[in-house]
């Protein structure tokens, strides 16, 4: 394994029982207290992307919340733009939203109708895939807005939990927990 890859996972945390009971959290945003480990994450990240999408990429869409931290420091990297996907209400103007199914009942993702041009080529970038519902929310957004999805990337995927199945086709991860 890459030692980059040890080092980074040496500051996560793992919370028993957390948001709630069952559950076993794991806390990946010390990373982004030590900019040493921000950096080296930065490099691996954008070393995968590079290999596994290595056509041009326009755009980098991130999730709200937590994708939203990851998301600009590697459009910044790719030399592309960054686009905010948010929830619903927070976004001014005409907008583009998709309904989705969670867990427990329904959400909504918005973007902003003029974010995403017809034909640019969007990577979508999240903390962590878990069941998937979120990035194939995500990819719906990006496919009503004219726009090519390049592929998904990111930081950690809960694998137990089989977002593969849902999350659109490319996609890499970071770290695989099983
Ligand atoms: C979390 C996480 C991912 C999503 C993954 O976001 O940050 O965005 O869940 O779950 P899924 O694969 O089952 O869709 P959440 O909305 O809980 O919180 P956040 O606003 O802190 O990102
Ligand atoms: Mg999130």
């Amino acid at each position: 394994e890459d030692p980059r890859l040890t080092a980074i996972s040496a500051c996560f945390t793992v919370h028993q029982d957390f948001p709630k009971k069952g559950v076993s959290f794991r806390n990946i945003l010390p990373v982004l207290r030590d900019p040493k480990l921000f950096k080296l994450l930065n490099d691996v990240s954008v070393e995968r992307i590079h290999a596994k999408f290595p056509g041009k990429i326009d755009l980098v869409a991130g999730l709200e919340a937590r994708g939203f931290l990851f998301g600009p420091s590697l459009a910044d990297r790719l030399g592309c733009g960054f686009v905010p996907i948010r929830k619903p209400g927070k976004l001014p103007g005409k907008l583009v939203s998709v309904d989705y199914e969670k867990e427990y009942g329904k959400d909504v993702l918005e973007v902003e109708e003029d974010a995403i041009k017809p034909g640019s080529r969007v990577l979508l970038v999240d903390d962590v895939l878990a069941t998937g519902g979120s990035l194939a929310a995500a990819a719906e957004l990006v496919r009503k807005c004219g726009g090519t999805l390049v592929g998904s990337f990111v930081v950690v995927e809960m694998a137990f939990l089989n977002g593969r199945k849902k999350a659109p086709d490319a996609l890499e991860a970071l770290f695989i927990y099983t």
